[in-house]
Parts: structure tokens; C-alpha cells; sequence
């Protein structure tokens, strides 16, 4: 059987990448592929407890060192027990959110040293990265708008202010700038269609097998 791809979607909040998660799935199901739709932190029942507690309370809650930590708990559970078996069955993996997000939020916003969140993951992951990542880049001033209007829950993460949301963007992109082989940004400010557009575009260059299988969903 031949191993499945994983592939990750990223960025700050409100950029709409649950939505476009859900169209890529449609959309690869569509072209007949198995596809696994996930999140971070969570995806395994064990990693959901870890989200429900490192999401709920009070900003200062945990230690910048505590929520890494918490987040790679869960990610190796949700690595050894999700995203692995499904990647050798042949099953195509989505994750809303991965282990980017552990360097742009614990990392660049919170302020832990770049260098020991990398060594974190060295030391955990086993060489295990992303097939192909999706950079949804938004202004957070758009982003807020939308998270507002959506009239969700404001989680621990949301409720920071507009420079964490900055510095956060800025982050993505630095990320993003460093690995270019594998992260694709797009702009998530334009509609949800061409939005859409653009994913599938991306999911085609990096996979030529998909050209002209993957149809267009919005
Ligand atoms: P969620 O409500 O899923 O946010 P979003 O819809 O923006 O993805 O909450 C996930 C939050 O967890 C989000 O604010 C980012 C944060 N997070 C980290 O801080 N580090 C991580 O490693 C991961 C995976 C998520």
C-alpha cells in the first residue's frame, strides 16, 4: 500500500482554515482518496483532554515551558495513535494546526527560545514533519472581524491582544520564509472561493498525481 500524505494548515485565528480544511477533504474524496480530518491541539481522545486542558481558563494559566509541553503530549499521542496508522494505510491526513503552531505561539509570541522548542521536537517527533504545509496569512484586524462575527466563543488563545495577533502573523511568515520547500502561503484575506482556489492549486503543484482530479467545491 502505498503511504498517504500529510498535510497541515496553519496560521493565526480567523484565516478560515477550518472551513478550507473541510473543502479539502470534500474535495479529495471527490478524487476517490481516503482522507482523515484533524486538529491540534487534540485529534485522539487522550490529546482532546489535553486541549480541553491547556484551551480552558485563564491566560496565565499555564507557564510558556508547561503549554509546549502540553501541546507535544498531545502530538505524539495524536502522531503515534491518528496521523501514522492512517499514513500507512494510504489514507491522505489534514491537520487543522501542527507542530508550526507550537513555534509561532510557544515560540515567537510567548517567547520561548526558538532553539529548545526545536530540540523538543527533535527529541519527540523521530525525523516525522508534514508532506505539505498551507500558510493561511491574514491581517489580524480582518481576522478579529471575522472571529467576531462568527460569534463564537472567545478562547484563551483570542482573547490576547492585537500585537500577540501581530507578532504572531509575522511569525508564520518568518516560518514560512524558512521552509520553503514545504509551507505554501496563501492569502486568506481574499473570499472564500478564492481561497479554496488557491489550496487546491497548491495541493496539485506539490502532488502532480492530483492535477486535474481535485475539483473546485465553493
Ligand atoms: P482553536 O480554537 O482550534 O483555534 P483555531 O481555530 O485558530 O485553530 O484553538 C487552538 C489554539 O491552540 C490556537 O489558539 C493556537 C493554539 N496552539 C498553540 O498555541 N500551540 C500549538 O502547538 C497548537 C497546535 C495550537
Amino acid at each position: 500500500m502505498k503511504r498517504g500524505k500529510f498535510i497541515t494548515l496553519e496560521g493565526g485565528e480567523g484565516a478560515g482554515k477550518t472551513t478550507q480544511a473541510k473543502l479539502l477533504v470534500d474535495a479529495l474524496d471527490a478524487a476517490g482518496i481516503e482522507t482523515v480530518l484533524t486538529r491540534e491541539p487534540g485529534g485522539t481522545f487522550g490529546a482532546e483532554a489535553i486541549r480541553k486542558l491547556v484551551l480552558d481558563g485563564t491566560k496565565d494559566r499555564w507557564s510558556g515551558m508547561t503549554e509546549l509541553l502540553l501541546m507535544y503530549a498531545a502530538r505524539v499521542d495524536h502522531v503515534e495513535k491518528l496521523i501514522r496508522p492512517a499514513l500507512d494505510r494510504g489514507a491522505w491526513v489534514i491537520s487543522d494546526r501542527f507542530a508550526d503552531s507550537s513555534l509561532a505561539y510557544q515560540g515567537y509570541a510567548r517567547g520561548i527560545d526558538l532553539s529548545r522548542i526545536k530540540g523538543v521536537h527533535n527529541a519527540v517527533m523521530d525525523g516525522f514533519e508534514p508532506d505539505l504545509t498551507i500558510l493561511f496569512d491574514i491581517d489580524p484586524v480582518i481576522a478579529m472581524k471575522r472571529v467576531e462575527t462568527r460569534g463564537e466563543e472567545i478562547s484563551r488563545f483570542d482573547a490576547e491582544s492585537m500585537e500577540f495577533h501581530n507578532t504572531l502573523r509575522d511569525a508564520f511568515l518568518d516560518i514560512a520564509k524558512q521552509n520553503t520547500d514545504r509551507i505554501f502561503t496563501l492569502d486568506a484575506g481574499e473570499k472564500r472561493a478564492g481561497v479554496h482556489t488557491r489550496m487546491i492549486y497548491a495541493v496539485t503543484q506539490k502532488f502532480p498525481e492530483l492535477a486535474g482530479r481535485l475539483s473546485q467545491q465553493t
